[in-house]
């Protein structure tokens, strides 16, 4: 079966880029992506491509290629489905805010709406893909919705999870490690199956794509995610014991990482990690888990969510310690606002607690970051944090630039890792800032030899 037209539901940070290289890389095929945020769609369309509503190095000359070629960004979600053979969901999955399971279970309200706009609307058979996150066996839910519309169209629902990383995506997306495709292991289920695995045979190397059951597929993401952000808790949690030692979390890094078993990737220590779905999806397991009645299962992987929380509380106490215990009234810098570096995105950012416990002791923010607009930082600060809004309007400073950012500072403190930080004049900034100088590296970027010349107490992460 050869797949001619693809319509994707959301076009987020997944969506967008996702079916963009596919779209590239396969121009015979359709790439209809829809979204029922006009705003982003247009952002999408918009003829100057520094608005894509998405920031990721090298995103800019995919879309261009294929846009309007046979890539497509719509609101006409009904249309979009209807024309495709292979339906893409990739709608967000955010933690519960309500009801039983709130604070951890995945809400899937958006992906039931969209599996019965999908049965609604199609009169001709579909092969439906899972492209969100979901918790193991949400295909089941998906297909029985799906198989009871009563009007005859057969259905075959994929698990084909998403292993990109912001910031690196368009290179994620073209050499991925692997693609996992898991899907019902019936003759029909393999058709489907195949025809998803044509589709990214365009360019990804067939000894690259793994095809399993529906159920391994939907695990492997959540196991993915959990093991990734277990190893930065990992390497944070020695980063605390670091400081006590005397040891080097860098040294210790590098001397375990050379260990092939170990291996030397994802052992930065931190501040903390941030982004949209570490956190989410350590969550969902957690609950998942406990509902099948697996307490030590559960409380092992939440020991890696309460480690982050601890880390990113341990970088804002030390700030407040090291400033001599008050920092009311004190101007501190945040280099950074996104969750890492060469990304617009500033969902669960570090740097959005560590402002929150710092505003409640009184301190003036003074905010850069080349991607994140002020207007995103204050959402962020007024949204996730119980902060008057009085205290996000006047003690919260957000620059476009760093023309005066440093003047009268109390404090410098690095919580995105983006290169321009470390290309910075550090003698001239010595000269601008309040003395004793103090800079807070959340991220290890800066030369510590450097700093200390010149005159700053440096403090960094796990040294
Ligand atoms: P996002 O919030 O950026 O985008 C989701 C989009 O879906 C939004 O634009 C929203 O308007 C749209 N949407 C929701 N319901 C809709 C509906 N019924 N019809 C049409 N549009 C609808 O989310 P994202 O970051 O792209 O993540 C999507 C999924 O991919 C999540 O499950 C996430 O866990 C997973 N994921 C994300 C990343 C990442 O790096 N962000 C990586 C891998 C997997
Ligand atoms: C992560 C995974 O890496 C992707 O494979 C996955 O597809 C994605 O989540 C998802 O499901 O959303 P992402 O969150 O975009 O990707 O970025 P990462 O590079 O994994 O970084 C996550 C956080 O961990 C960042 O805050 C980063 O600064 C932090 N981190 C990462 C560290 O503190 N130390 C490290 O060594 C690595």
């Amino acid at each position: 079966m050869k797949i001619k037209n693809i319509c994707c539901i959301g076009a987020g940070y997944v969506g967008g880029p996702t079916m963009a290289v596919i779209a590239a890389k396969c121009p015979e095929v359709n790439v209809t992506v829809v979204d029922l945020n006009a705003a982003r769609i247009d952002a999408w369309n918009d003829a100057d491509l520094s608005k894509l509503p998405v920031y990721e190095p090298g995103l800019d000359k995919i879309v261009e290629e294929a846009r309007g070629r046979n890539l497509f960004f719509s609101t006409q979600v009904e249309e979009a489905i209807s024309k495709a053979e292979m339906i893409f969901i990739s709608v967000n999955t955010p933690t519960k805010t309500y009801g039983s399971g709130k604070g951890q279970a995945a809400d899937l309200k958006y992906i039931e709406l969209c599996a019965r706009q999908i049965a609604a609307v199609s009169t001709t058979n579909k092969i439906v893909v899972e492209k969100s996150t979901l918790p193991v066996r949400t295909a089941e839910a998906i297909k029985s919705i799906l198989d009871n519309t009563g009007n005859g169209v057969q259905f075959q629902v994929l698990s084909n999870p998403e292993f990109l990383a912001e910031g690196t995506a368009v290179a994620d997306l073209l050499q991925p490690d692997r693609v996992l495709i898991g899907g019902e292991q019936t003759p029909e289920g393999k058709i489907a199956i195949q025809a998803l695995v044509d589709v990214y045979a365009s360019w990804v190397p067939a000894e690259k794509i793994l095809t399993t059951n529906l159920w391994s597929s939907e695990l492997s993401k959540l196991t993915a995610n959990a093991f990734l952000a277990q190893r930065v808790s990992s390497i944070n949690s020695i980063s605390e014991l670091c400081e006590k030692t005397g040891a080097n979390v860098s040294e210790v890094a590098r001397a375990i990482g050379m260990d092939s078993r170990i291996g030397p990737k994802f052992l930065s220590a931190s501040v903390g990690f941030g982004g949209s779905c570490f956190q989410k999806d350590i969550l969902n397991l957690v609950y998942i888990a406990r509902s099948y009645g697996l307490a030590e299962v559960a409380d092992y992987w939440e020991q890696v969510i309460l480690m982050n929380d601890h880390q990113k509380n341990r970088f804002a106490k030390k700030i407040v310690r090291e400033l001599y215990n008050t920092i009311s009234g004190k101007k501190i810098i945040f280099l950074g606002w996104a969750f890492k570096k060469d990304t617009n995105d500033t969902r669960e950012s570090a740097a959005i607690y560590v402002a929150n416990l710092l505003l409640q002791e009184q301190a003036e923010l003074a905010i850069y970051d080349p991607q994140v607009s002020e207007k995103q930082i204050k959402s962020d600060l007024t949204l996730y944090t119980d902060l008057d809004a009085d205290v996000i309007a006047n003690r919260v400073h957000v620059y476009k630039n760093t023309d005066n950012l440093f003047e009268a500072a109390h404090a410098i403190a690095v919580l995105t890792e983006w290169d321009e930080f470390k290309t910075y004049d550090w003698a001239t900034i010595y000269k601008q800032v309040t003395k004793p100088a103090f800079v807070f590296d959340g991220r290890n970027i800066l030369s510590k030899h450097e700093l200390i010349e010149f005159g700053f107490k440096y403090f960094a992460i796990g040294s």
